[in-house]
């Protein structure tokens, strides 16, 4: 039986924690707070920082896990390094957990390295580099810090009035004690889709249907699967995620990130792990859900097709305030055929906090997009949190 420590155990870890204790595992759940979704399916828990390497260590050295699984980018991810050196298993690898942590690290990889065609982009430290990097790329253009994520500090600068605030907003929403931040030119994208990608060692690189998604205040609000694109594209696009998942190595499942537009696609970024948009495959849009599809990959267990089987869409809910959450609504949201909700169980609320999905989907293919999208936001709607 595998021990598997999970770094994070948000309400996507609470999902990989069941698939991975249905394959027989026994899990640790680590995060920095008390009653964390995944905590609460797991067989144990620690609580602390794991931006903090002792704590980390301490962990690790207090449980002795088989595999470690970050489920968060804010890990102290030069340590893995070390846990890996030891013989514990990384999902996917130290290297990719190391490189998506830092913006910078992706993107050179990914644009310098490999040749994947991504935004045009620069860094800076300061004001100065700063204007120097807008002038060079132009406007509009996008600013955010290189550690930090649901759009922390992010903006989008359309005029040159605007770039004092950008540039401070950016190095306040720096996470850790770094302060650096990436300009990347404004793409005009029609869509932008998540590709999950699934590296094995037992199998070959599997991708799952597109997943098409709409993002507000940097968090997806809807995504959808499949997402409807040109196949020249998505064949590109699996060109592109096959690439940079191997120069990262090892096996799990890869949220990678790109923006289409009429005259090509742009790698944006990649999380290698179950991604939240990604959670639209608990409607049974596929044979294995991502979470299934990581557990399975990083236990070495082979994949051997991954099976689309019908449309479906999640719509989040939000929470509207500091709080401890209570729900209403089920009732009216539980009424909708195909479909379904799930709440994550988190302990307390702050404004915008996603506190669950509505899920709804289409096995006889013959409703639109438009109209399941609809459904899966009306559901969403029904349900409160007070
Ligand atoms: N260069 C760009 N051009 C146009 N839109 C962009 C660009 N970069 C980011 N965006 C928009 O901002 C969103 C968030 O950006 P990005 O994914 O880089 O940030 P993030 O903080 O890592 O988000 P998350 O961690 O939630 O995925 C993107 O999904 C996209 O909608
Ligand atoms: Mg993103």
């Amino acid at each position: 039986m595998k021990k598997v420590m999970m770094l994070g155990s948000g309400e996507l870890g609470k999902e990989v924690v069941i698939a991975l204790k249905r394959l027989g595992c026994t899990v640790v759940a680590c995060d920095s707070y008390e009653r964390a979704p995944a905590m609460q399916v797991a067989d144990s828990y620690e609580v602390f920082s794991m931006l903090d390497g002792e704590a980390l260590q301490e962990a690790v050295g207090k449980h002795n896990p088989d595999i470690i699984v970050p489920e968060v980018e804010s890990i102290r991810t030069d340590k893995l390094y070390e846990f890996e050196q030891l013989g514990i298993q990384i999902t996917p690898s130290a290297k990719a957990a190391n490189y998506t942590m830092n913006r910078k690290l992706i993107r050179d990889l990914a644009a310098k390295e490999l040749g994947l065609r991504t935004a045009p982009y620069a860094y800076a430290t300061n004001l100065n580099e700063f204007e120097k990097a807008v002038e060079n790329i132009g406007l509009p253009c996008v600013v955010k810090p290189l550690m930090s994520s649901s759009g922390k500090g992010q903006s989008i600068v359309k005029d040159v009035s605007e770039l004092n605030a950008a540039f401070s907003s950016a190095m306040q929403g720096s996470r850790g004690d770094l302060k650096e931040i990436i300009i990347e030119g404004f793409i005009d994208f029609h869509t932008e889709i998540t590709l999950l990608t699934v590296t094995q060692d037992v199998g070959e690189t599997l991708f799952c249907a597109p997943i098409g998604h709409r993002q507000e205040r940097g968090d997806y609000q809807e995504s959808w699967q499949p997402c409807p694109m040109n196949p020249d594209q998505l064949k590109e696009a699996q060109e592109m995620s096959r690439k940079v998942t191997s120069a990262l190595g090892g096996s799990g499942i890869w949220g990678i990130e790109f923006f289409l537009t009429s005259e090509g696609i742009y790698f944006s970024e990649l999380s290698p792990r179950p991604h939240d948009t990604g959670m639209v495959t608990l409607a049974g849009t596929q044979n294995f859900n991502e979470f299934e599809l990581h557990a399975r990959a990083l236990l070495g267990l082979k994949i051997p097709e991954i099976e689309f089987r019908y449309p479906g869409v999640s719509a989040v809910v939000l929470a509207e305030k500091d709080g401890i959450p209570k729900y209403s609504g089920l009732k009216e949201a539980a009424g909708f055929p195909q479909s379904d909700i799930k709440i994550f169980g988190k302990p307390t609320t702050r404004p915008y906090r996603r506190m669950a999905i509505s899920l709804a989907y289409d096995r006889t293919k013959t409703e639109s997009l438009k109209e399941l999208r609809a459904r899966a936001v009306k559901i969403a709607n029904k349900i409160k949190v007070h």
